[in-house]
């Protein structure tokens, strides 16, 4: 692989990735000016995501919100991988679900997909793949998601309601399709082969069109529902996508929950989070401070300002400072990295309150 090629499927990112060639390789659309606008005005107020471009591509988003503005309302719909614990770049789709559940009025499905990750990962049992499902729904509920408006489903525990879509899109995919959008071997389990199926199925659970913001990796099985949704009369899900966060290594590649020194976990002590960011956040700055003074940084490969513009900066005009004042040299890699852990700290420290809480109400939430 050369060092502009980038690779990006569900189970693997790799490489350097172009947002722009991205959007052409997988056929979606960027979000406009016009379609920014489109939301800010039904929505009353603009989301930061938005504006920087860390949700940057979607599929039908025009058409769901023309639809909406005639009264036909979405519900949404995300998911995660309970491959272990949840880290910090988890939290940005679920972060701006959040907003959008709130300004659209919608209900919202939230898949934990234990049978996935058990059949991706060789070493990954299912009862703890299921165990992660249950430590990773804390995290959700923790962002402040309601019971009577949001539905956490654990594909094998709610395989009853699941099942019935599953099938009727199992029967469509056949088993060239999945090899082309994903790359299986006949080496691959059948698990996996059947498994589009699966994740499909939560877009057809109301009886209206689904939202669904999510990972731009995760876009291949959908563009596989979109095909068959007509074939079964069925609408096709609209998507919203957002950029592959990075991993504190900083070198491509999507942050990942099986190495512990790329990833801040949403458990992750104040200590750890200080060292993990002091050792391995990647910096943009220069050797010595005398070099740095002279020529400045680069925030566009420094981590700790990426997080703090994906994430734990929402304002744009502190942002912006971060910015210039790192790009000129006034300030100081160790400075930036203490600014972020600052942040990721007073984050974690009440998100680990709630993530506790949320142990006592988590079967409010669970799908029947
Ligand atoms: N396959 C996803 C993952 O590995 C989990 C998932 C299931 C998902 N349904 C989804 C992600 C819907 C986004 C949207 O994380």
């Amino acid at each position: 692989m050369s060092s502009d090629d980038f690779i990006v499927t569900p189970w693997h990112v790799e490489g350097k990735i172009d947002y722009n060639k991205l959007i052409k390789k997988f056929g979606t659309e960027k979000i406009s000016r016009q379609l920014l606008n489109t939301i800010e005005k039904i929505a009353g107020e603009s989301h930061f995501m938005l504006r920087r471009g860390i949700f940057f591509s979607h599929r039908d988003l025009t058409r769901t919100l023309n639809d909406y503005k005639k009264g036909n309302k979405f519900f949404l719909y995300t998911g995660r991988g309970p491959s272990g614990h949840t880290h910090i770049g988890h939290l940005v789709p679920w972060v701006f679900a959040k907003w959008l559940q709130d300004k659209f009025k919608t209900n919202m499905y939230f898949q934990l997909t234990d049978d996935e990750k058990f059949f991706a990962k060789s070493k990954l049992t299912l009862e703890d793949a299921n165990k992660f499902a249950y430590e990773n729904a804390l995290d959700f509920i923790a962002l402040g998601f309601k019971p009577n408006n949001t539905k956490i489903i654990i594909d094998t525990k709610n395989i009853e309601s699941l099942y019935p879509i599953a099938a009727k899109f199992a029967k469509k995919i056949n088993f060239s399709n999945t090899k082309a959008v994903f790359g299986f071997t006949n080496q691959t389990n059948v698990g996996m082969i059947f498994y589009t199926s699966l994740q499909s199925a939560p877009c057809f659970l109301e009886d209206r069109p689904v939202l669904i913001p999510l990972g731009v990796d995760q876009d291949p099985h959908f563009r596989i529902t979109r095909d068959i949704a007509p074939k079964l009369g069925l609408p096709k899900p609209a998507l919203i996508h957002n950029i592959m966060i990075p991993s504190l290594l900083g070198t491509g590649g999507k942050m990942s929950a099986s190495d512990d020194n790329s990833t801040i976990y949403t458990t992750d002590t104040p200590e750890v989070v200080k060292k993990k960011i002091n050792k391995y956040a990647f910096s943009g700055g220069q050797p010595t401070i005398e070099e740095h003074r002279k020529k400045g940084g680069n925030p566009d490969v420094d981590i700790s300002y990426q997080y703090l513009r994906i994430f734990f900066e929402p304002d744009d005009k502190k942002l912006k400072k971060l910015h210039d004042d790192y790009k000129s040299g006034k300030l100081l890699t160790g400075e930036l990295k203490s600014i972020l852990i600052e942040k990721i700290n007073k984050f974690l420290k009440k998100h680990q309150q709630e993530r506790e809480k949320a142990r006592d109400k988590v079967d409010k939430y669970m799908f029947k």
